[in-house]
């Protein structure tokens, strides 16, 4: 792994040409990846800017987290294999991982695990916030408004200038997600809230919170609680997508991380973003049986028309999704330990299988992304479509906290502030409004 100081600069120089005077740039060479040409002087030397819409071209930090390489399909935290860490691994191992570096030892482990395990409970004032929602309040609104809040409930973490209060806010945000999520989803069906249990994993705690009440003893079913705790592995970083970005954007003014996160969780919420897994589902149960596919698939190709298959094309994978692969095989185990057999899924294989095959989505490298599969299995362990984005919010909260805490401790950081290619009025004078 390489540190701030040690990106290579390599033999390699970019010229640009602006008619006729020219000027070089360094060009940086990372451990795997695209080189990225350093730009950082553009302006001071030439007076230009460069026009990236979208990012599409462009490298906004450092990281050492997450690589993704989309033509091959290759998804690697800290270098692991997304497969391998799905199969092998644990969320509260991944989320060691993604914030530290290493795979933990086991005394690691239990360690972290113990730390995150305390740090369930919230503020009891907390659940005030619920009770000022609609009932019929999206979960992702409820969790936009209450992970802000955090920020007035301790305030011991958010000097962002102290390494352990940083520590402490992160353990706080990974440790109290579910709870926030649970209670989000308690609130809409009507149930008290349910408090967190010690002795439960991450991921059967937080299914108890959920499914649980306290008329009785809550029974975790094993494959449920593998399959939701790989769901958040698949969910727990993606390199710099726009969600992640909007926390290092925020963060990078000093913001503090509740009020970080809380904007990271705003972005999520879009169809383009996270909000595509509800999408997704919605619109497979519109499409309802697999003979009205082509259909829903002209409509997707018609540029006339706004529809797009939800849960299809990514802006970097340009090859089938590894968490597609994943997600698809655990919708296999979950529909088997279930003995469900939902035709939505029938339709979700038909529909891959028909636009794989078809031109437009072969020439524009459109294959399901992780969100394709993910709605089905949750909708088969009983979350409404409303909590599906706010189970990926619960999960990438690791990422988000991952990324902000590496942002903070780089040296080289300081506030993001893009520029623009200004086309408004030039300057003119002001007219008083009775002779407009
Ligand atoms: N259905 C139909 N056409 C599509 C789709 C789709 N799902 N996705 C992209 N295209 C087409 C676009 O119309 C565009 O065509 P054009 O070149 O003729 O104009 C081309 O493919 C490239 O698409 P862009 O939107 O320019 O690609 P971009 O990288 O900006 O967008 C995005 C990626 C937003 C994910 C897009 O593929 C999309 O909207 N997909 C559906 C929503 C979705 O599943 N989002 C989840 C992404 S994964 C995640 O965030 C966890």
């Amino acid at each position: 792994m390489r540190t701030s100081e040690e990106t290579r600069v390599a033999d390699k120089q970019a010229t640009l040409d602006l008619g006729g005077q020219t000027q070089e740039f360094p060009v940086l060479e990372g451990s795997v990846g695209p080189d990225v040409v350093d730009i950082r002087k553009l302006y001071g030397t030439t007076g230009k800017f460069t026009y990236d819409p979208g990012y599409k071209s462009t490298a906004s930090c450092e990281s050492a987290l997450t690589y993704i390489d989309g033509e091959a399909g290759v998804l690697l935290h800290r270098g692991y294999p997304i497969g391998q860490l799905a199969e092998n691994s644990s969320f509260m191992e991944v989320s060691y991982l993604l914030l530290n570096g290493e795979l933990p030892t086991q005394e690691d482990l239990d360690d972290f695990t113990y730390t995150i395990t305390r740090h369930t409970m919230v503020h009891d004032q907390l659940r005030q916030f619920y009770q000022g929602f609609r009932r019929d309040a999206h979960p992702m609104a409820i969790m936009c408004g209450v992970v802000g809040a955090l920020s007035a409930f301790y305030h011991d973490s958010t000097d962002i200038s102290d390494p352990e209060q940083r520590k402490i806010a992160s353990h706080r945000l990974i440790a109290k997600m579910p709870t926030i999520a649970a209670m989000a989803y308690k609130y809409s069906v009507g149930q008290p809230f349910m408090q967190p249990k010690n002795e439960l994993s991450y991921t059967g705690n937080f299914l108890r919170m959920t499914f649980g009440v306290p008329a009785e003893e809550y029974e975790i079913h094993p494959a449920i609680e593998k399959a939701m705790d790989r769901i958040f592995i698949l969910h727990a970083d993606h390199e710099q997508n726009a969600s992640t970005s909007t926390v290092r954007l925020a963060g990078s003014s000093g913001a503090n991380p509740f009020a970080c996160m809380a904007a990271g969780i705003a972005c999520l919420w879009g169809p383009a973003h996270g909000g595509a897994n509800e999408a997704a589902l919605n619109m497979l149960q519109e499409i309802g049986s697999p003979d009205k596919i082509p259909h829903y698939i002209e409509r997707a190709k018609d540029k006339n028309d706004p529809f797009r298959l939800m849960g299809f094309g990514h802006r970097v994978c340009k090859n089938y999704d590894p968490r597609a692969t994943v997600m698809q095989q655990t919708l296999r185990e979950v529909f088997e330990a279930l003995n469900v057999n939902d035709p939505v899924f029938e339709t979700a294989l038909k529909l891959e299988e028909l636009a794989l095959n078809d031109d437009y989505f072969k020439e524009k490298k459109l294959f399901p992304n992780v969100d394709f599969y993910s709605g089905i299995i949750l909708n088969a362990i009983g979350f409404p479509t409303t909590m599906f984005t706010a189970l990926f919010a619960l999960a990438r909260t690791v990422g988000w906290v991952a990324q902000w805490n590496e942002m903070i401790s780089d040296p080289a950081q300081v506030i993001g502030r893009p520029r623009q290619l200004y086309t408004g009025p030039t300057e003119r004078d002001y007219v008083p409004i009775g002779q407009r």
